[in-house]
């Protein structure tokens, strides 16, 4: 049987995505209702860590433990990979000691060559173009406070990075709208744009997007690796703060999420972040556990 990773949310059919989403709604449960069994007793998930983490480690660290198996934490500063080793030979040898690899690194490339000579499933857990997995958990904090995303609006404020694109990849498979509002100069990928079709929408007016949108979601101006740009990125951002004033343009009941780590009254206004009534970022976050608890049961389910 071939090796299933996931590199994208397109990895995925839409069917298997959402048997994850509902997978880890039920694993949220179970885990509540202190019923785990320990089904990956034996197994070892290896996470290469090229950029700071906090929710991404956590979060599949403590999956594989509640879950009976080991988590080995690997960064560049510890292993050869620092060194020059290649990826091609990382991924051979790595992949032949443990079970799941998830990687956080700089370029989609480097994920694609790694899987490419990886015999283990590899988990995308953020490169500069996608964050699969943060959207999985969005997905199904979506789906717990207000039902099935397909239909829907996403409106989409801010910068079109890592997040913008898996949002694009996430209305392509899960079937809803997304209205994405940028400045000038910092749309998502032009490829994904085109295959989004009709279901996306970008304008540079925030009010825009917001109207009519079940779900208003942000992220930071200036992303990992992009610090030196963080000024002059927040003039060029300045009017796409999202905000009680914004939200106010926005569906009836409509959600605000964020990835997190979130900048208090630059993309977000520190009230909105903090208003429970709207804001779903604590069980967001909390969901990166459940969703990819339940991922890692899926990709390892279909590899076998
Ligand atoms: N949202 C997210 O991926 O957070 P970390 O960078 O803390 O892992
Ligand atoms: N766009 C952000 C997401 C962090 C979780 C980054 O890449 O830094």
């Amino acid at each position: 049987m071939a090796i299933r990773h996931f590199l994208t949310l397109r990895d995925l059919s839409p069917t298997e995505l959402n048997q994850v989403i509902h997978m880890a709604i039920e694993m949220k449960a179970a885990k509540r209702e202190g019923r785990q069994d320990p089904i990956f007793a034996g197994k070892v998930l290896g996470m290469i860590f090229e950029k700071s983490s906090t929710r991404t480690r956590v979060s599949f660290e403590a999956g594989m433990a509640q879950l009976g198996g080991d988590a080995l934490f690997l960064s560049p500063n510890d292993t050869q990979l620092g060194r020059g080793e290649p990826i091609e030979d990382s991924a051979r040898v790595i992949s032949r000691m443990v079970d799941i690899v998830m990687i956080r690194t700089h370029g989609q490339e480097i994920i694609e060559r790694f899987a490419e000579y990886s015999n283990v499933p590899v988990i995308n857990a953020l490169t500069n173009e996608f964050h699969p997995c943060q959207l999985l958990a969005d997905v199904q904090t979506f789906v717990e406070h207000r039902g099935s995303i397909q239909g829907k609006t996403v409106a989409w404020i801010g910068d079109g990075n890592n997040m913008c694109n898996s949002w694009i990849n996430a209305a392509i498979q899960f079937d809803f709208n997304l209205h994405v509002a940028c400045p000038d100069g910092y749309e998502p990928d032009a490829s994904l744009v085109a295959e989004a079709g009709d279901r996306l929408m970008i304008t540079n007016d925030p009010i825009v997007a917001a109207k009519g949108a079940h779900l208003v979601t942000t992220d930071v101006f200036a992303s990992m690796g992009q610090e030196q740009e963080q000024e002059e990125r927040l003039e060029k951002f300045a009017g796409f703060q999202v905000n009680h004033q914004l939200m106010s343009h926005a569906a009836d009941n409509a959600l605000f999420m964020h990835c997190l780590p979130a900048h208090r009254d630059e993309e977000v206004s520190a009230a909105l972040l903090e208003d429970s009534t709207i804001s779903v970022v604590w069980d967001e976050a909390e969901n990166r556990l459940h969703a990819q608890k339940a991922l890692m049961v899926f990709l390892l389910q279909a590899s076998s």
